[in-house]
């Protein structure tokens, strides 16, 4: 397949789009380089710099690569900064999103598969959450990325675009040779690891009273092949709708740092620290309909093994892409 990657330059992107072309397709990426790195776009894919704001650029990229699928990355990810700067929010990741939605019908492109996310759940009342629970965003990323769902639900009823939307839990670990690197980074894994390797004083720990049982929040952590498997068969397999994407496995915040520390063998100091506004205590995905209807098979269930290519990934790479 000719696949156009939006935002292949990210994290889940570059992961992706490597995972792609080790199947034997063709690859596009379309990234503005905002906060995604050029390094970190696999070299036997096309590149093209350009921004889904740039409808003409955009336009042109399609009109060349001439895709038989779309998967759609290109969007902001800070759910802190989102509450500070809406606007921004809404304008890339719903606006720009339009775009890409336009191009792909003017161009006859079949199919979009979406990059969403946990958020638009916001406080579940049913752990393990499945696609059937209440979608109530606590934050304006998550409310975005609801919203850029129910705009491809319109261009599928209106236009047969069809369209996977694929909501992932906590996105982690790293192939050998693209992983995270986000500046600034949010995200607790990297920032353990940033105190594993002593480029910060401590980890904080945001909240210890939380109703679970150590107290802390417990999420549920998905390797970024495993996400990238999901995409392609979401191309390949699927016409449209929305899936959940998590390993049904929920690790507490100190589980996590004690995990980081026994693949790296480092200590590092821990801070308990005050709750980060928005947090839910707990979410777990129940991913069932993805591996019913889509096949959907993780490899890689056991925090442990992602952690560990994470580390992998940061050892040979300590400066991360070394361009923010
Ligand atoms: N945490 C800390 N200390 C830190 C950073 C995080 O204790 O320094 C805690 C958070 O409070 C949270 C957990 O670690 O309980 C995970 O936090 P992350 O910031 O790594 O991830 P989130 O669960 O907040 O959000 C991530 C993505 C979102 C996505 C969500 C879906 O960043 O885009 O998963 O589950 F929507």
């Amino acid at each position: 397949m000719r696949i156009f990657v939006a935002g292949g330059a990210g994290y889940i992107g570059s992961c992706t789009t490597e995972y792609l072309l080790n199947h034997g397709h063709e690859v596009t990426v379309y990234d503005a380089l905002l906060n995604g790195h050029r390094t970190a776009v696999d070299p036997r894919a096309h590149f093209i710099q350009g921004n889904l704001a740039d409808a003409t650029t955009l336009d042109d990229a399609i009109a060349t690569a001439k895709p038989e699928g779309i998967i759609h990355f290109a969007a902001f990810i800070e759910v802190g900064e989102s509450m500070k700067l809406p606007g921004k929010y809404f304008a890339n990741n719903v606006g720009n999103g339009i775009n890409l939605a336009e191009a792909a019908v003017k161009h006859g492109v079949r199919k979009i598969v979406f990059s969403s996310t946990a958020a638009v759940y916001g406080m579940p009342k049913n752990i393990p959450i499945t696609e059937a629970e209440v979608k109530q965003p606590i934050n304006a990323y998550g409310e975005s990325k609801l919203m850029f769902e129910k705009i491809l639900g319109w261009f599928h009823a209106l236009k047969g675009l069809q369209y996977t939307a694929l909501r992932y839990f906590n996105a982690a670990g790293a192939t050998e040779k693209y992983g995270e690197d986000h500046s600034p980074e949010t995200h607790l894994i990297p920032l353990i690891m940033q105190a594993a390797e002593g480029k910060r004083e401590k980890i904080s720990v945001f909240g210890t009273d939380y109703d679970t049982p150590d107290g802390t929040c417990i999420r549920d952590y998905i390797h970024v092949l495993d996400l990238a498997q999901a995409h392609l068969l979401a191309l390949e397999n699927h016409d449209s709708g929305a899936f959940n994407l998590g390993s049904g496995q929920g690790h507490s915040v100190k589980a996590v740092i004690d995990t980081v520390r026994a693949v790296t063998g480092k200590d590092f100091k821990v801070e308990y620290a005050e709750r980060r506004p928005g947090d839910p205590a707990r979410l777990i995905s129940d991913s069932s309909a993805a591996r019913a209807t889509l096949g959907w098979k993780p490899q890689f269930e056991d925090i442990e093994s992602i952690v560990a290519s994470a580390w992998k990934w940061r050892c040979a790479h300590p400066k991360g892409y070394g361009d923010k």
